[in-house]
Formats: structure tokens, C-alpha cells, sequence
């Protein structure tokens, strides 16, 4: 079994000079990047070692099985970082009564927005109406985001801006007093993440410290599920499509997230490769196929393929900023909660694809897709770095 992870193949921001043209990578200072040259070098040996593309565990229980007993445990494990006594007349909120951008947008939004109210020593809140109470599905875990409107009455109101805001903030944040933010109750707008400056944030350095050990990646996993638990609605939602479409098998993803019509990330066509290694767990006949995606003609190439083999749901999940329903986010979750349950996993350029693949345990089975060098194994605790967020949208390297 020879396994050939990216993390190899990195160099520090610095080196990354010796590729050829990569001057982007300058907005992510700090990062690790791998050059163009290197991705060209990895499709290559992927295509001639035909073999080692994937590990089957055989008898292992499906990553579904075991996902929530784990988590449950990890809980467990992480109580603690959630144990903090805030001023409680000072409040952070989460605002998602509008527009906030999808799924993986709003996960990343949620968990920085965590962070900062620990950094300001404020209590923390949660306000996610569009396109619906997100408490339908997703209810208060380990601690109490739901904040009672009574308590939000203060004049001493403020909307802080933070959406997409890629750079100005980013370059701040490690310098910032989040103590001194004075209005009582600020509402954030935000869908960054800035894991990597606030670890460097002074503050951060005592009230985050059990955090900062951990790689992005794991603060992702621990704060969401220590935020979030199932409501019977969404976790009935999952038990019913495991009972339904996957019984004891195992479970084969590909997340293709292909934007809208003028611009696409990828093409229909691009996914040959992935299409060939699903192929594979397909012939050892233990897997189901599952394929999310914003764009249906996807969902068609993969039933063509995969026969009986392939779940097929045509949920219409577009994106969740542009849902109208409460069945919408309903689907979203649901997809989303599929997807960090896979035993294999396929990623394309997406928030959601990323914050999957962040929830699941491991980086067995998980494979990144670029439109210019096809599908290869990839780590979990890389994946923002390797897809190099912000980048031009058609630049290759990105998607
Ligand atoms: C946070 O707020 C609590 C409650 O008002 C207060 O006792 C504590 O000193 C504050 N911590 C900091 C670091 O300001
Ligand atoms: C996947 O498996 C199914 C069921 O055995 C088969 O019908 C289908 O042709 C296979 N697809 C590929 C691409 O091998
Ligand atoms: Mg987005």
C-alpha cells in the first residue's frame, strides 16, 4: 500500500517562489502551499501506481456506524473548552437573519464568531433565521446560543461587517484587544476563518489555550459539535437515508460544487478522474455511491455509471443563500451530515466540501479534486491551504 499524502510535497510560503508563477500565494502569509509543478508531479505518480489510490478496510464498520459514538465521545473529551463565565450583559450574535453566504460560509462564520465572543468575554449568540430557525435542526449543544430577544434590548447596539473580508481584518486580528469593543450587544457578520491569527492573538493565548494546540481542522470539529447537536427532525432525516439507501455498506462521496451558469469552478466534464476511482470502491461491491452536488447533470453522468450502485437523490441543493424554505436548509444539513459520515470522500473547491471533510475523523479514504491535475489522497488538517482561499476564481491552482 503505498500512500502518497500532499503534506509531503509542501513547502513553506517563502520556497513556494520556485514554482513557476504563484505570486497569490502572498494573501496567505503563514500558509503552506504547494506549487503547481509539485501538484503536476503528484497526478503523475497517482496515474502510473494505478494501485495505490485507495485502501480498502475490508470488515471495518462503516464510517456512518461509528460516526456519531465518536463524536459523542469527543464531546466528552472537549466539555471543558465550552466552560467559560462571560459577562453576561454583553453579547456577541452570530447574525444570519439575512443573506450569510452557504453552508460552509456559515460554519465558518458560527465558529469564528465563537472564538471572538471568548476573546471579548461576551456571551455568545446565535441569530439564524434565513432562510429558517436553524434550532429546527440544529439545537444548542454544550452551550446556550439561543439568546432571548428581552435580553438583546440595550440602545448600546452595533453591527460589525466582517463578510468577506478577506485581508484588512485578517492582518489585525493577531494585534486586537477584542475586550475593548464597547457597545453591549454587537452583531457579526462574518464567514472567515481566522483560526491561524487568532492562535497568534495575545489574549488567545490564555482563554483559548486548550485550542491552539489544535490544528484547524480539529477547532472546526470540536467547536460545531460543541455548539450543535441533531434535532430529532435532521438526525430522523439521516437515520431514515442510511436505513433506505446504505444499510451496513459503506459509503463512496463526491461533493461537486459547480456554481452558477458564467461562473463555474468546473466543468461537467472535468471529473474523469474521480469518476475512476469511485469506480473502484463501485467493483468491491461493499460501497454505495453518493453524489452531492449544485448541479443535476452531475447526479445523471454518476446514476449512468454506477447503476444500482448509486443513490439516487435528486435533492435540489442549490445553495442555501439562495433557499427559500425551511425544506432547504433542511436538505442542506442533511446532505452535509451524509457527507462528513462517508467512508470515502471526494472533495471539489467549496466551503462545504471542506468543512466535511473537517467533521470526519480522519483523512483515510479522503481525496481533493483540481481541474488541472485530477484527484489525489489529501489531509484534512491542509485542505484551506491547498486550495489557497482567496485566489482568482479561474485560477487553476485554486479549484
Ligand atoms: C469577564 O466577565 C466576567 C463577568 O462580568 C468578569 O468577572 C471577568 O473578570 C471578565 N473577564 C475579563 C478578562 O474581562
Ligand atoms: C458499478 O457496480 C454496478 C453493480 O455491480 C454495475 O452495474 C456498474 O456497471 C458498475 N459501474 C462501474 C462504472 O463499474
Ligand atoms: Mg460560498
Amino acid at each position: 500500500m503505498r500512500f502518497k499524502f500532499i503534506t509531503r510535497q509542501m513547502t513553506p510560503l517563502g520556497m513556494a517562489g520556485f514554482g513557476l508563477g504563484t505570486l497569490y500565494v502572498i494573501y496567505i502569509a503563514y500558509a503552506w502551499v504547494c506549487t503547481r509543478e509539485q501538484l503536476k508531479t503528484l497526478t503523475l505518480e497517482v496515474e502510473e501506481n494505478d494501485d495505490h489510490q485507495f485502501v480498502d478496510f475490508g470488515e471495518t464498520k462503516p464510517d456512518h456506524i461509528t460516526f456519531d459514538a465518536a463524536i459523542e465521545q469527543y464531546e466528552a473529551d472537549f466539555k471543558e473548552i465550552f466552560k467559560h463565565a462571560p459577562d453576561d450583559k454583553k453579547f456577541l450574535i452570530y447574525d444570519c437573519r439575512y443573506h450569510c453566504g452557504g453552508w460552509g460560509d456559515r460554519i465558518k462564520g458560527m465558529v469564528t464568531a465563537y472564538l471572538l465572543s471568548i476573546l471579548s468575554n461576551r456571551t455568545f449568540g446565535i441569530q439564524h433565521s434565513y432562510p429558517c430557525g436553524l434550532s429546527n435542526y440544529l439545537a444548542p449543544n454544550l452551550i446556550n446560543w439561543q439568546i432571548e430577544d428581552s435580553r438583546l434590548t440595550s440602545p448600546s447596539v452595533h453591527t460589525i461587517d466582517y463578510m468577506n473580508d478577506h485581508i484588512e481584518i485578517q492582518g489585525r486580528i493577531q494585534h486586537t484587544n477584542f475586550i475593548e469593543y464597547k457597545h453591549d450587544v454587537i452583531y457579526l457578520n462574518v464567514n472567515q476563518d481566522w483560526t491561524d491569527q487568532l492562535k497568534k492573538n495575545r489574549i488567545a493565548r490564555n482563554v483559548l489555550s486548550p485550542l491552539q494546540k489544535k490544528t484547524y481542522s480539529d477547532i472546526f470539529r470540536i467547536v460545531y459539535f460543541g455548539l450543535f447537536k441533531y434535532s430529532d427532525v435532521l438526525r430522523n432525516k439521516i437515520k431514515d437515508f442510511v436505513s433506505e439507501y446504505v444499510g451496513y455498506n459503506k459509503l463512496a462521496c463526491f461533493h461537486a460544487r459547480i456554481d452558477h451558469p458564467g461562473n463555474e469552478r468546473y466543468e461537467t466534464t472535468d471529473f474523469g478522474s474521480v469518476w475512476s476511482l469511485l469506480r473502484r470502491f463501485n467493483l468491491t461491491k461493499r460501497y454505495k455511491i453518493f453524489v452531492a452536488s449544485d448541479n443535476t447533470e452531475i447526479k445523471m453522468i454518476a446514476s449512468a455509471l454506477f447503476g444500482n450502485n448509486y443513490i439516487a437523490r435528486y435533492w435540489n441543493v442549490g445553495h442555501v443563500d439562495e433557499a427559500s424554505s425551511c425544506e432547504d436548509l433542511l436538505v442542506t444539513l442533511t446532505e452535509h451530515s451524509i457527507l462528513m459520515r462517508c467512508d470515502v470522500l471526494v472533495l471539489t473547491a467549496s466551503g462545504f466540501s471542506y468543512q466535511a471533510a473537517h467533521f470526519r475523523q480522519t483523512s483515510r479514504n479522503l481525496f481533493c479534486f483540481f481541474r488541472a491535475h485530477g484527484v489525489y489522497p489529501c489531509k484534512r488538517e491542509l485542505i484551506k491551504y491547498l486550495y489557497g482561499w482567496p485566489c482568482g476564481m479561474k485560477d487553476q491552482f485554486c479549484y
